[in-house]
Formats: structure tokens, C-alpha cells, sequence
């Protein structure tokens, strides 16, 4: 059984929830299922949503990720028209969850974070355990975030889990679930095939022969990035399930620990 103190932490994919090639579009129906499959598995967890059609498009046509840029024109108004793009996306979760009656909390990462050169601040993580303490589910989400040297960028989901499993103190992450629309990693095998890696260790991480995955607009460093952050999570000793949200009861099982088919990586002892 799991102690009370530990809790998940669920990212679901912004091109998992969104198309990523059409800007505002939102998969209704696979949104209202991983919420749906949220409540009913009723665990503690902090949940992390991504930024899809809601936030790529826009932080990449005002080049938000690389900071501030005078010769780009209108680039604050974009930053903070990004923010709210993500803010409205947002708000679409949070209203789902509340039509069920389910306590949700929308916490805004560009409101607790603050960046210093390459440090974030990270002090009001407090907010986010005492939420937890009143059984509310907080829920992040991909944002701008500013830099105190008088710029800004955008702190993905995967970078806020990062410092969430770095700085939580309460609270004990037990382990990491990405959603997204593939079952997991694909490598290349020895015979040029693609196949899942069912397990692997973190340290094998950046050596994977990844199977082309495809492109889509990404600001935040896409399946790279995320394996990097991956890799640092594990650090903490914190295992990281990459599971298919788009199959029927997975993100229940993943939160039930029911066995699935999907890509688990393991830590390095
Ligand atoms: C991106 O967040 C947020 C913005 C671009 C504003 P993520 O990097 O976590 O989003 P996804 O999951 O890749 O869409």
C-alpha cells in the first residue's frame, strides 16, 4: 500500500490532448477521458498538462523560448498572449474537472516560478503540498516564465515535473507517468525494425537508437528534451512510465500500477 505522502506526477502530452498542427484545437474526447480516468483511479497526484496548439505555435512566432528579442516585433504582447493561450486551455481542464465535482486547482507555473540566469526559484512550492494537504488535485501546466535579468522563456511540463521532483519536500513522488500517443519509445532493433522498448535504464537514455517519431512544432526540445529530463528525474531515485493515453483504461492502470504495455524506465542501482 502506499503511504500517504506519496503521490504521482501526470503529465498528459499538449500533442496528445491537442493537434499540434492546428493551432486551438482541443481533442475533446480525449481530454474527458483522461480526466474521466483521473478521478475514478482516486489517487494523490499533481497533475502537469502540456502546451500542444495552445502554446507551440504562438511561443515559436514571437521566439519566446530564446528569451527577449527587441528586433522581434510585438514579442511581449506574444508573450503574454502565449500565456494566456494556455491560461484558456487551462481553464477548458479545470472546468471539467469541476463539472464532476472533483476539487482542481489551476497553479500557474509563471506566478510561482521565477527565473535567475539559469536558476529557477522554486520557493513557492509550498502552495502546491499544502493544496495536496487539503486533498485538492493542483494542476500545472506548460507557461512563460520570467527571468529576473529582464527576460523570459517557456518552462515546459516536463521541466516543471523536473523541479517538482527536485524540490517537493512533503511530499514523496512515487513515479512519473508521460502520456503521449505511442505505447512508448520505439527503437531500432538489430534487424532495422521498430520495436518498444518495454524497459530500459536511465543511463541507456541517450544512447537509444530512437525510430523516427515525426515532426511537429515544438519550442520546448521535443522527445530530446524530454528524455534529458527524464534522465535527471531518475536521479531522485524515481522511476518514469511512458504510457499511451490514447488506449482505452491506461492512464487508470498506469495510476493503479496495473501492468500495461508501455515503456518503463528503470533506475540505475
Ligand atoms: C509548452 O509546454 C508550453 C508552451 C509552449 C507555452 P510543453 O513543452 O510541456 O508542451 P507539450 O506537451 O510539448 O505540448
Amino acid at each position: 500500500m502506499k503511504s500517504t505522502n506519496e503521490i504521482f506526477l501526470l503529465k498528459l502530452g499538449g500533442s496528445l490532448l491537442t493537434d499540434k498542427n492546428q493551432p486551438f484545437s482541443i481533442r475533446e474526447n480525449v481530454v474527458k477521458s483522461a480526466i474521466q480516468q483521473i478521478i475514478e483511479a482516486k489517487e494523490k497526484l499533481i497533475l502537469i498538462h502540456g502546451g500542444g496548439s495552445f502554446g507551440h505555435p504562438l511561443a515559436k512566432e514571437y521566439s519566446i523560448s530564446k528569451g527577449l528579442n527587441p528586433s522581434i516585433p510585438n514579442q511581449i504582447l506574444g508573450l503574454v498572449k502565449t500565456h494566456q493561450s494556455m491560461n484558456k486551455f487551462n481553464s477548458y481542464l479545470i472546468n471539467l474537472f469541476l463539472e464532476k465535482n472533483y476539487p482542481a486547482l489551476s497553479i500557474q507555473a509563471s506566478s510561482i516560478f521565477i527565473k535567475e540566469s539559469h536558476n529557477i526559484s522554486t520557493q513557492s512550492i509550498d502552495m502546491i503540498e499544502t493544496a495536496l494537504d487539503l486533498n485538492i488535485l493542483p494542476i500545472l501546466y506548460g507557461d512563460i516564465i520570467l527571468d529576473k535579468q529582464g527576460s523570459f522563456s517557456i518552462i515546459s511540463g516536463d521541466q516543471i515535473i523536473f523541479e517538482l521532483c527536485e524540490n517537493l519536500k512533503k511530499y514523496n513522488v512515487s513515479k512519473v507517468i508521460f502520456t503521449m500517443e505511442t505505447d512508448g519509445l520505439y527503437i531500432n532493433d538489430k534487424f532495422n525494425k521498430e520495436s518498444l522498448a518495454t524497459e530500459c535504464y536511465s543511463d541507456e537514455l541517450e544512447s537509444l537508437e530512437l525510430a523516427n517519431l515525426g515532426q511537429k512544432i515544438d519550442v520546448t526540445g521535443g522527445i530530446k528534451g524530454k528524455l534529458n529530463f527524464i534522465k535527471q528525474i531518475c536521479k531522485y531515485n524515481i522511476p518514469v512510465q511512458l504510457i499511451n493515453g490514447l488506449k482505452e483504461g491506461y492512464i487508470y492502470k498506469s495510476l493503479k500500477n496495473q501492468k500495461i504495455n508501455c515503456t518503463n524506465v528503470l533506475i540505475n542501482k
